[in-house]
């Protein structure tokens, strides 16, 4: 598939997440090729679209509107050094190697860094990973590193932390 012009939208703004009616069937379809059985409870998704310490990021098709990645972020507060979790990164099937997972990522930084960085700290982000998905280039593309050796351990099936500091 080639590059479609996108929209990226974030769940703090509760007056779009409102038109975005479908989003939530489509967050499904989408969280299923990322967890087997997935199923959202449609309170949760709501608690979590509202929740100040959660970012909810979806990027769709301008011309479709289809659902095309999805990321999240979860702030970890800290007097000393602000952090926060992201999970749940997927681009659909159909649409990966296009850029649309740089920029969900891209944008969810930007909107931590707004929210949650404080003046004079580094936010530090963290993810992890599986290295037996073979997605590592992902993450050192956005410029995170691993804190622990993903050639070391990719044949163990351990899971790898990456942090980067915005
Ligand atoms: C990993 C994933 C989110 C990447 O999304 P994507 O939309 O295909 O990524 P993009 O097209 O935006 O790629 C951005 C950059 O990452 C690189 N990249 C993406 N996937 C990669 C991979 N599997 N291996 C190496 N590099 C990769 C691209 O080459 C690109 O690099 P560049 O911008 O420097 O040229 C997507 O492949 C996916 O959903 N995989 C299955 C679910 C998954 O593994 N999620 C992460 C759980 S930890």
């Amino acid at each position: 598939m080639q590059f479609l012009d996108s929209q990226t939208i974030v769940s703090d703004n509760q007056h779009k997440i409102v038109f975005w009616i479908n989003t939530i069937e489509q967050y499904q379809e989408l969280m299923g090729q990322l967890h087997s059985n997935f199923t959202i409870q449609p309170a949760l998704f709501q608690y979590l679209c509202k929740d100040t310490h959660t970012l909810l990021v979806f990027t769709k098709l301008l011309e479709t509107g289809a659902l095309v990645s999805t990321a999240q972020a979860n702030l970890i507060p800290d007097l000393v050094t602000t952090r926060a979790m992201i999970n749940n990164v997927v681009t659909h099937r159909d649409c990966r190697s296009c850029g649309y997972g740089r920029i969900t990522m891209e944008y969810l930084e930007r909107r931590a860094v707004e929210l949650w960085k404080v003046k004079g700290q580094s936010l530090r982000l963290f993810l992890t990973n599986s290295p037996s998905k073979r997605n590592s280039g992902f993450y050192v593309s956005l410029g995170y590193r691993p804190l622990t050796d993903p050639g070391v351990l990719e044949t163990t099936g351990y899971t790898v932390l990456w942090c980067k500091d915005m």
